[in-house]
């Protein structure tokens, strides 16, 4: 039994008397134990949304959400609430995260005023402090405010936060976007060393393809509100089969510059999530639609082990001559 398994779910957004914005649509994926799963895409192709339907911080319109055998959907809030200890989140603003009027040791605190109420005061500090140690913090941190502390210092504290009730889940969104790039560095080595030492499975949304590459087992390729493409991390970022994905690692600059990367280009801007296409989400921007593409629904298939794409044009996307 998989930890996490999201089944067909969708979420729109309607603001007012707007235009339906589908965010996410019919969107399944998994996470193991102990895996770290990527979702990489666009902004605006629903990495956030989909992070938050896993931890069902929104409701889906359709589809399921299974955590660890329990369908998120189908249980009360007192279980929510419960289950809650076991997934967290941590987000790209730690600053924004965090709340200015709290101390560092509050804020490591307040998830165990919910999930552990059993806990006295001095028992909930030393958790917290043993947590603080955990992110390399300390107890010299415990008294501080968010303001006094370095954009990374602050993460941690984020992280400390996320990992206090002792999850078997996070969702990370993007959690060092807004980090120097040494910093960048540190948090993930230290996001890492706590995947090992407390067995932690990570959805990870990052723009970054050098740190999905880094960090992820498994990476899923959105597009638009759908996973287009999805497999082991080195398969995919090696040998991308649908043209998105192409073009997104195309996009990515080679830190070799005798290394030449292939330039896909997508013609025209990213279609709006109000006005769906018809058939492949790709096909007005893509280079190698062809006329079926523009009312065949495409479904992921598998094309190598554990290595799915929703493109009915892969076969031909993978001898395609690129440059
Ligand atoms: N609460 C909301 N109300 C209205 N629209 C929303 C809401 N949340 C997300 N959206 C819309 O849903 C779509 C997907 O948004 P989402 O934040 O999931 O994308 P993302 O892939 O995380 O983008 P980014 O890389 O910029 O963070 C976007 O068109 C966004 O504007
Ligand atoms: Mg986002």
């Amino acid at each position: 039994m998989p930890l996490l398994r999201l089944e067909s779910v969708s979420k729109t957004f309607r603001r007012g008397s707007g235009p339906t914005v589908h965010a996410v649509n019919g969107v399944s994926l998994t996470v193991e134990r102990g895996e770290t799963v990527a979702l990489i895409g666009e902004s605006g192709s629903g990495k956030s949304t989909t992070a938050r339907l896993a931890l069902r911080l929104q409701e889906p319109d359709s589809g399921t959400v299974v955590f660890d055998g329990t369908d998120l959907g189908a249980v009360g809030r007192e279980e929510l609430r419960r289950l809650r200890a076991r997934m967290s989140m941590v987000f790209q603003e730690p600053f924004e995260s965090l709340d200015p009027r709290q101390t560092v040791g509050r804020t490591v605190e307040e998830p165990l005023l919910i999930h552990r109420p059993d806990l006295s005061p001095s028992e909930r500090r030393a958790s917290a402090l043993e947590t603080l140690e955990q992110v390399a913090l300390g107890e010299p941190f415990y008294d501080r405010y968010p303001a006094e502390l370095s954009g990374g210092q602050q993460q941690r504290v984020g992280i400390a936060r996320a990992i206090v009730t002792r999850p078997a889940f996070i969702a990370l969104d993007e959690p060092t976007a807004s980090l120097d790039l040494s910093v960048r560095a540190q948090i993930l080595g230290l996001l890492e060393r706590l995947r090992e030492e407390l067995g932690l499975a990570y959805l990870f949304v990052s723009h970054d393809i050098a740190t999905v590459s880094h960090v992820a087992d498994r990476v899923c390729v959105m597009y638009l509100g759908r996973i287009v493409e999805e497999g082991p991390v080195a398969e995919v970022l090696d040998h991308p089969r649908h043209p998105y994905t192409q073009a997104l690692l195309s996009a990515t600059l080679s830190p070799d510059p005798t290394v030449r990367t292939s330039a896909i280009r997508l013609a025209g801007q990213l279609p709006s999530a109000t006005d769906l296409p018809d058939g492949c989400p790709l096909h007005v921007r893509c280079p190698i639609a062809v006329d079926a593409c523009a009312t065949t629904a495409v479904e992921l298939d598998p094309v190598a082990p554990g290595h799915s794409v929703a493109c009915i044009e892969a076969d031909r996307a993978l001898v395609r001559p690129v440059g």
